[in-house]
């Protein structure tokens, strides 16, 4: 059985921890779009890791985790990733695999992203800066590099001198200090020295361990609203985040695909600008004094707003998830009544789905149904049943707007602080 999940609002909606839990099941963990703005963050055993580029599958033994064509990645802080997880005891010898058509990110597509949200001012993207964007543009202007050049030294060597000269000149029309092209060699050719072993055609071996019976579980990053396709455009990603990405990021065909579950958490969240229907600054204060919704990629604070069910509906049609996962709840506990936007009002219109213009997202007004709270620690259930009544009215009245049965619910960080609901 081969499971994709997806986030469902615009990103930290606490996959990781999803795909940790469903990793129990599944042989393999495949990473397909996106990079290291990406923050997945699984407790275990009391140790938190946040993994950029690696599959959160990797936390759990034996189990193989595969860096698909979609993404594009950084090879200096892939290794940087895969020597603080070894060094923290977990055993990556043999378990992680990098497609050959991954595109890299070079330092220059960092300068570049930075550079043009500065340039912006009020309106830039809020970008993680991690060079996303400007590789992405690379890819579809058919002059990137990809992981398959690491793989032969000298060949890579002149290319990457070359793009670097080009930089440069760009770099020095921008009026910005030009990069040290002795400096980044070096370092890439060391990451692609220790990166040469597991680069491979990941689309082969993937449809091998298919035909032999391997159960497969896609690991989605950032969210349906950051979609570039489906996203609050033009404050969105620069890839689809998707279900059909998984597709397109892995070589997998859409037949093999059994199930998809649609994350969420419990309310809404978001990072960087844009708009955001439900954002409230009560709720963000509430949690922000709580210490939570600090971005694990950048450590910016998250925006916070109430569960949005038009967003979420929105998500299952074009992610087609048969589950819900919804995480968080716990945050919510304090709470005499917890809004939730059941529809917007677009100047006098009420509307069941978001629009497509920026100019109307600015303008939707939440149309709020509100519930009861629990007032009362939900941290220790550990099944649907042991949560309070009013907190399994609002998961199930959730799952009602939306659309969609629920399937998993999150209290906690911690691996056993998810359960299945029957
Ligand atoms: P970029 O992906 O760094 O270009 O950033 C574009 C937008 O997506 C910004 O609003 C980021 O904050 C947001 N973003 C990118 N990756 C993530 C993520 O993993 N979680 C939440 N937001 C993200």
């Amino acid at each position: 059985m081969n499971t994709l999940v997806v986030g469902a609002q615009w990103g930290d909606e606490g996959k990781g921890k999803v795909v940790d839990v469903l990793t129990e099941t599944a042989d393999v963990v495949v990473r397909c779009q996106g990079g290291d703005n990406a923050g997945h963050t699984v407790e275990v055993d009391g140790q938190t890791f946040v993994l950029h580029l690696i599959p959160s599958g990797i936390l759990w033994p034996g189990k193989c985790c595969v860096i698909g064509n979609g993404l594009v990645l950084d090879p200096v802080a892939l290794v940087s990733e895969i020597r603080s997880i070894q060094s923290r005891g977990i055993e990556t010898e043999g378990r992680i695999l990098v497609s050959e058509g991954a595109h890299l990110v070079l330092p220059h597509h960092r300068v570049l992203d930075v550079h043009s949200e500065k340039a912006k001012g009020p309106g830039k993207i809020g970008t993680t800066g991690r060079g996303i964007g400007p590789a992405y543009e690379d890819k579809v202007s058919r002059r990137g590099l990809r992981a398959v050049d690491l793989l032969r030294a000298d060949e890579f060597q002149r290319k990457l001198g070359q793009r670097i000269e080009e930089a440069n000149r760009l770099l020095h029309r921008l009026g910005l200090e030009p990069l040290d092209a002795g400096g980044i060699t070096e370092e890439y050719l060391a990451a692609a020295q220790f990166l040469r072993p597991v680069i491979t055609n990941t689309v082969l071996w993937l449809h091998d361990a298919l035909a032999k019976g391997k159960s497969l579980l896609f690991e989605s990053a950032q969210g349906t609203f950051l979609d570039v396709d489906f996203g609050t455009y033009p404050y969105v990603t620069a890839c689809n985040t998707t279900a059909g990405a998984a597709l397109v990021g892995s070589g997998v065909s859409p037949k093999e695909i059994h199930h998809v579950v649609g994350c969420v958490k419990a309310y809404t969240t978001r990072v960087g600008e844009g708009p955001m229907p439900t954002e409230s600054s009560e709720l963000t204060a509430l949690l922000h004094a709580m210490g939570r919704e600090f971005g694990s990629t950048t450590r910016r604070a998250r925006r916070c707003g109430w569960f949005d069910s038009v967003l979420v509906r929105y998500a299952r049609l074009i992610n087609g998830f048969d589950r819900l996962a919804v995480t968080n709840l716990d945050n919510l506990d304090c709470l005499d009544e917890i809004p939730v936007c059941v529809a917007y009002n677009l100047e006098g219109r009420r509307l069941e789905y978001p629009p497509t213009a920026l100019e109307d997202w600015w303008n939707c007004q939440p149309v709020y149904r509100v519930f009861p709270g629990w007032k009362e620690p939900t941290g220790q259930a550990r099944s649907f049943r042991q949560l309070p009544k009013p907190a399994r009215d609002y998961l199930l009245g959730l799952a009602e707007l939306v659309g969609a049965p629920l399937g998993l619910v999150s209290v906690g960080a911690g691996r056993e602080k998810s359960f299945w609901v029957e």
